[in-house]
């Protein structure tokens, strides 16, 4: 079977493959003994650039669940990490900046870099890729970056933070510099993307996780003008998946004009009504509830028959999460969920 016949790639040009394509956001993760494993004794970011750990890392729920792609083991904040900026992901909180980007001249400083350094920098995650890619076969592995208004919710906070007021507060108090900031970060996320691409990702997906957080007037003119500079660089490349939580009220927004193949939506929109606002030319992408992965397995079952039915409304559905795999999941219900969507008649 040639590459781009498999079922991912296939969904994601719009065809109906005979097994409808899964996979699980952070299915690489806390989730597998054997991840957990193999990450005693080294600090996340350190993980994600040792071509071994990341290597392995990427390819362990490939083998243990079969689903239809592999996602690279890597986080929104590596490409940053390699254009110089201090940054560690603190266990059980996520990302942690040493100096928040809060004013004009914290702007100033960091836009002062020059994102070619991430391409300069990244021979650990090409070298990841290579190996990652000869094992995989057929199976597709997505490349990934954060989209900049996610990417800003944390470095303007300085961490994580609930409604990421700090970053939404820049928009409007200094819009000069919000956009200065979001158009360095997108460059940093397409050099990101495009590292991973010329190593042979076969798709691309941004991460555009707290977008639900903006109303749609400031989520078009602040955010999506920058995801679509993050993805410019390997469109017509690889065929790409935009995903937020929370996106409801701003799907047909999240096609990007177009430029996304696939839109990913999480568990409060039902995907018909998804694939409703998306129209023809984009494939669905999700939308299992993860909360329901904690069910009895009838109950599981019978929301996971709901989403297949529901997908059937769109041109071409992806299966996946509403959000990633929750780090106390059983992997065994993952492995589960597989072979029921194999199963299903597409
Ligand atoms: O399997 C995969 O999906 C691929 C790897 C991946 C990770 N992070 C690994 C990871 C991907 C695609 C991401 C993206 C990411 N990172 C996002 C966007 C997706 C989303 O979840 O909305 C965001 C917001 C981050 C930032 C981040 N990194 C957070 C909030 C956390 C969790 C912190 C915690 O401990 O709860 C991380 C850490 C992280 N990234 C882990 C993994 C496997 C856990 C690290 C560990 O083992 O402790």
């Amino acid at each position: 079977m040639p590459h781009t016949d498999a079922p991912l790639l296939r969904a994601l040009r719009g065809e109906r493959p005979e097994r409808t394509p899964v996979w699980f956001m952070r299915q690489a993760g806390r989730s597998l003994p054997e991840y957990r494993d193999l990450r005693v004794g080294t600090r996340m970011l350190d993980a994600c650039l040792d071509p071994d750990l990341a290597s392995e890392i990427t390819l362990q729920p490939v083998r243990r669940h079969g689903v239809d792609a592999a996602i690279f083991f890597s986080d929104i904040v590596v490409p940053l990490r390699l254009a110089g900026v201090q940054v560690e992901i603190v266990p059980g909180r996520g990302p942690v900046f040493d100096e928040p980007v809060r004013s004009a001249a914290d702007v100033d400083a960091l836009t002062a870099r020059d994102p070619a350094e991430v391409s300069a920098a990244a021979s650990p995650v090409a070298e990841a890729i290579a190996r990652i890619t000869a094992e995989l076969g057929d199976t597709p592995l997505i490349g990934f970056a954060g989209a900049p208004f996610t990417l800003a919710a944390y470095l303007v906070e300085g961490g994580p933070s609930k409604e990421h007021l700090r970053a939404r507060a820049m928009m409007h108090a200094d819009p000069v510099s919000w956009h200065r900031l979001a158009d360095w970060l997108a460059r940093v996320a397409a050099a990101f993307l495009d590292v991973q691409v010329r190593a042979g990702a076969r798709a691309a997906q941004l991460f555009d996780s707290w977008a639900g957080s903006l109303s749609p007037e400031d989520y078009r003119a602040f955010a999506a003008p920058h995801s679509r500079t993050a993805l410019g660089g390997v469109h017509g490349r690889v065929p790409l998946i935009h995903f937020g939580v929370g996106t409801g009220p701003i799907l047909p927004d999240m096609r990007l004009h177009g430029l996304a193949d696939a839109v990913g939506a999480d568990w409060r929109v039902p995907l018909d009504q998804a694939a409703g606002m998306l129209g023809p030319d984009t494939t669905v992408q999700g939308n299992i509830d993860p909360a329901l992965l904690q069910a009895p397995w009838p109950v599981l079952e019978a929301h996971v028959r709901d989403v297949l039915h529901r997908g059937r409304a769109a041109r071409a559905h992806i299966v996946n999460l509403g959000h990633g795999v929750p780090p106390d999941t059983d992997p065994d219900v993952l492995t589960r969920i597989v072979e029921l969507v194999h199963a299903e008649a597409s």
